[in-house]
């Protein structure tokens, strides 16, 4: 999300005639885009900051701003205080940017961290400027009503709206012309897309359905009202990919209540059935949080239960970090020690890490599409990209390269990669009609 997020940020300067630099050294102006989810995310930005410093003292002109979620929570902090930052915004205050930096040329210090109910920046192009040129992110959404009991979002993002289909289809239309092969939609909650009559499985059908040479992804999903109509349309849709990411966060029905996930653990396994049943490859992937308050032992087993019946094909696992605001901080305690988060969450880490092995390892002798995203970074004779299903693959460069469409068959896997002998160029289209002739009988 701040990664979409910088790229409208980019938009903004460069039309006032601001340029990209390629390191901090060249710059006149810094910003740091900023993430409040977790403590480790904001220590990082508060040493990324004192880095920084260093550079002030040095070029007296040079002005650093924090963008992003950390800088309401912070405001006072990092202007009174430390002397890091000139100016701060917020994540809907970005087309206020320019009149903030003129308010530091006269010497000020410069803030808005006001939210907005409309804010969804629709008609700025974003400007992808570290990009691979392959895969893009759209945001479709900003904002989040959901209320999870650990979460900090709803109070650093707002409210949830939505961006009209047409700016989102305009921008895909202009990705594609650019030479880009992946959209990944993005929202804090895309099953409650909604705009005027358009929801989200209308949207996937249209971007798809106008696309077909562009594959795509979406993140996130909410277990509590996953919408089957789009299960129907990913496993007929060669161009959306067998891959959905579908959050859990724990595996107790106790856990789900405390934090506010308004699914049991019952529906959340038949909703796993159903995306089974109707894409029978689907590849699924989730985000787990250890030591939440009050986790119990028990819990934490039915959290490892869980991750064990599902299998997930790839996991994101989070020890439990408290923050300010958020319903946890003021409701309850983060009274599980430590060393028993860190227990556990390595607990998890490692099992998760054995069934990846174990499915990675029935990959190999199957074939997949992958798409050609740049130079494999162990060495430059080979390239790496992803399968349909959301598979870090590398393979040799031969006369292959970024942007291309690659039919490969799997040689070898661990539990993080698989390695795979290129075939053949192909086209989705392609693909998927030899996909289907391989499984007619005769
Ligand atoms: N502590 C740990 N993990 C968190 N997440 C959100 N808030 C917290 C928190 N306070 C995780 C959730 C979410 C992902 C983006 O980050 O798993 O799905
Ligand atoms: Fe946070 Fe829950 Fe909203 Fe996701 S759905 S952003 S976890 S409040």
């Amino acid at each position: 999300m701040n990664f979409a997020d910088s790229e409208v940020v980019n938009s903004i300067l460069m039309e006032k005639g601001m340029v990209p630099v390629h390191s901090a050294e060249e710059a006149d102006v810094i910003f740091v885009n900023t993430c409040s989810i977790r403590e480790n995310a904001e220590t990082r930005v508060w040493n990324r900051l004192k880095e920084f410093r260093s550079l002030k003292k040095e070029k007296q002109q040079l002005t650093v701003g924090v963008l992003g979620c950390m800088a309401e929570r912070i405001k006072e902090k990092i202007i009174d205080q430390e002397q890091l930052v000139d100016i701060v915004v917020g994540p809907d205050a970005y087309r206020d940017i320019p009149n903030l930096l003129k308010e530091v040329e006269d010497g000020r210090k410069a803030v808005n961290v006001l939210l907005s109910l409309e804010e969804t920046y629709a008609d700025i192009t974003p400007v992808r400027t570290s990009g691979n040129g392959v895969t893009a992110f759209v945001s479709i959404m900003r904002g989040c009503d959901n209320m999870c009991a650990f979460c900090v979002v709803p109070f650093t993002r707002g409210r949830e709206r939505s961006r009209p289909m047409s700016s989102i289809l305009s921008e895909i239309e202009q990705l594609r012309e650019e030479g880009y092969k992946e959209v990944t939609l993005l929202g804090q909650n895309v099953n409650s897309y909604k705009y005027e009559e358009i929801d989200f499985t209308t949207l996937m059908d249209e971007a798809s359905k106008r696309n077909p040479e562009i594959r795509f992804r979406f993140s996130s999903p909410h277990p509590k009202d996953f919408p089957e109509p789009l299960l129907h349309l990913i496993a007929e849709r060669p161009n959306l990919c067998n891959y959905i990411h579908i959050p859990a966060q724990a595996g107790s029905d106790t856990m789900l209540e405390r934090m506010r996930r308004p699914y049991t653990r019952e529906n959340y396994l038949k909703l796993i059935d159903r995306m089974r049943e109707i894409i029978p490859d689907v590849s699924l992937s989730t985000d787990i949080i250890a030591g939440f308050c009050d986790e119990t032992e028990e819990e934490h087993e039915a959290t490892m239960s869980l991750m064990k019946i599902v299998r997930y094909d790839l996991a994101y696992m989070f020890a439990y970090s408290e923050r300010e605001r958020t319903l946890a901080h003021r409701k309850y305690e983060d009274n599980v020690p430590e060393d028993v988060k860190k227990r556990r969450l390595s607990e998890i880490i490692q099992q998760q890490m054995s069934i990846q092995e174990k499915t990675n390892e029935k990959e190999i002798g199957r074939r997949h599409l992958m798409l050609v995203e740049g130079t494999s970074k162990r060495s430059d004779e080979q390239l790496s990209g992803r399968t349909d299903t959301n598979k870090m693959v590398i393979i040799d460069r031969k006369d292959y390269a970024k942007g291309d469409y690659v039919e490969v068959e799997i040689t070898d896997s661990t539990s993080a990669t698989l390695q795979a002998r290129p075939i053949r160029k192909s086209s989705i289209k392609e693909f998927s009609q030899r996909e289907q002739e391989a499984v007619v009988p005769g």
